[in-house]
């Protein structure tokens, strides 16, 4: 038993030493998306954690395995949709990302895993709408 525990204590201290780089903090950004008041808020609110460099990393963030998962994900969002960076997106980019952002804000966005710990971040059926609005998006 005793060795049972020293040994998940070893792998949990080895696994401190994995430590994947987390997203470089950017105060102000020229390439930010600029958008009205009451969209950003929304953006900012439930998607800029993962789409923005301006992520908020929470403290578990810094202890693995939650770190692995964390920073993955911020990764991962980032290279999908940079909202710091949209004014670096060319016109049919810009247009693949909202129809991206209209199909996804409904369900798939924000990461149910996310919401599940940010609640403040599970925004509303009404501001989902708002954002789809704002995406100029027409359905046939
Ligand atoms: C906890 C992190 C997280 C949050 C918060 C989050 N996303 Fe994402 N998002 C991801 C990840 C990871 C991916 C890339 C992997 C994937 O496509 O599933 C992604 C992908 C996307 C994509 C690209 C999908 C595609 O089909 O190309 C869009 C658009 C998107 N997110 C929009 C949003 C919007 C809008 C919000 C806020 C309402 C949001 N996300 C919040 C993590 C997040």
């Amino acid at each position: 038993m005793k060795l049972a525990i020293g040994i998940l204590v070893l792998v949990f201290v080895a696994m401190q030493f994995i430590r994947p780089e987390k997203i470089e903090y950017e105060k102000n950004s020229i390439s930010e998306l600029q958008a009205p008041e009451n969209i950003k808020e929304i953006l900012v609110k439930a998607c800029y954690d993962c789409h923005s460099n301006q992520i908020n990393y929470p403290w578990y963030s810094n202890i693995a395995p939650f770190s692995w998962v964390v920073i993955n994900h911020t990764k991962e969002g980032v290279r999908a949709l940079n909202f710091s960076q949209w004014e670096n997106y060319n016109y049919v980019e810009k247009q693949a990302k909202l129809k991206a952002i209209y199909r996804s804000v409904y369900s798939a966005m924000p990461l149910p895993a996310y919401t599940l710990v940010h609640i403040e971040a599970d925004i509303t059926k009404e501001e989902r709408e708002m954002v789809r609005k704002w995406t100029g998006v027409r359905v046939p």
